[in-house]
């Protein structure tokens, strides 16, 4: 069984006195750096202001945290995090970061993307780690404000001072996630494993859904029928499996024509080799080859394919069924 950190197993005080720079004050960086102020540390932020034609600087200002641009963030704090989206990183890191970083800070990610692929390699003298909270920024806010935490994972790549592997877990301790439990796992697992997932699982379940949808209308179906059961109907089971798990919503939680259903016809519309084919192309790194492609062609396949699912059938229902069945 693999080791879990908790509260009790990490004394965070190796943080006190230093000062942490959120870099990037996103979906994650604002939640990450009200965590880290309410648990008690210093924390200052760095990103782009009015002069980048961003409103982020203002309203960390606002948020009430001392905020300036990247290179002045990285000047000041001993551990930065780094919140940037994925894809800006790397000339982030080389414009803003690099020049100023000195020994002995560290540089902790919250993917492991841009360094297992090469986009940023730090000199040998800071630290290198990661600390990946499993939930968008929001949930990993308000479950901090509850008094809880969410599963979280660290890993180290690079050990300047000796004492890497506790400073990011007191970062993951002043976050939250040791209320709830933190693994330690390799820089590469977290990176292709969160990947894998955005293919498998958001890929395969929101083109079910369209699939779904898709051929219910094509068969005479009602739009507003067939969207209601390709997505409104999927959502509180969802939560009921992840609380009580798969089988006690299978035998108590659904009609045994539903449990029927999913045992006997679930299988078949599953490609397993397909899924096994993907896992080897994303260890590959074929995936990440091609998004970095994609990213620096300003992403023509995206833009190609966001217009046809804009004006597919399905989201015009979805936008008319919100009017008049709710949210
Ligand atoms: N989203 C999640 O819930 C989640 C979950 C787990 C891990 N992560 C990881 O957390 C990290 C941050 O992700 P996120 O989702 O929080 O990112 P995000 O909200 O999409 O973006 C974070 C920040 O990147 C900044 N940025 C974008 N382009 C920039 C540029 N050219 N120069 C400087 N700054 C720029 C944005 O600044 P402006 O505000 O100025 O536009 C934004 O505040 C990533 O490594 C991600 O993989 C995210």
């Amino acid at each position: 069984m693999e080791r879990i950190y908790r509260d009790a197993d990490v004394d965070a005080s190796i943080l006190k006195g230093k000062t942490i720079a959120v870099i990037g004050y996103g979906i994650q960086g604002k939640a990450q750096a009200a965590n880290c102020r309410d648990s008690g540390f210093k924390v200052i932020v760095g990103c782009r202001g009015k002069d980048e034609g961003s409103a982020s600087r203002d309203q960390a200002k606002s948020d009430g945290f001392e905020s300036m641009n990247v290179s002045d963030a990285t000047k000041r704090a001993e551990v930065l995090l780094i919140e940037l989206a994925d894809p800006v990183q790397p000339a982030v890191y080389k414009n803003e970061i690099a020049p100023h970083l000195r020994a002995g800070q560290t540089l902790c990610f919250c993917h492991g993307f841009s360094v297992l692929y090469g986009q940023i390699q730090p000199p040998k003298d800071v630290n290198v780690v990661l600390y990946v909270p499993n939930a968008p920024g929001a949930f990993v806010r308000a479950k901090y404000q509850k008094g809880e935490g969410v599963y979280g994972c660290i890993s180290v790549d690079h050990d300047a001072t000796g004492n890497a592997k506790e400073i990011v877990l007191a970062i993951s301790k002043a976050v939250g996630s040791t209320r709830a439990g933190v693994v330690e796992m390799t820089f590469q697992h977290e990176t292709e494993g969160d990947n894998f997932e955005e293919q498998i699982l958001y890929g395969g379940a929101i083109h079910l859904m369209r699939a779904c949808f898709n051929v219910m209308v094509k068969n005479g179906y009602p739009p507003s029928f067939a969207y209601a059961k390709a997505i409104r109907s999927l959502r509180s089971v969802i939560d009921v499996m992840d609380e009580k798990g798969i089988e006690e919503y299978l035998t108590k939680g659904c009609s045994r024509t539903c449990e029927f259903a999913v045992r006997s016809r679930g299988p078949r519309v599953i490609n397993v080799q397909e899924i096994e084919r993907i896992f080897a192309e994303t260890e590959a790194g074929l995936f990440a080859r091609d998004w970095m492609q994609e990213w620096s062609l300003g992403m023509p396949q995206l833009h190609r394919l966001r217009r046809t699912a804009r004006e597919s059938e399905m989201e015009k229902t979805g936008t008319e069924w919100r009017k008049e069945f709710g949210k």
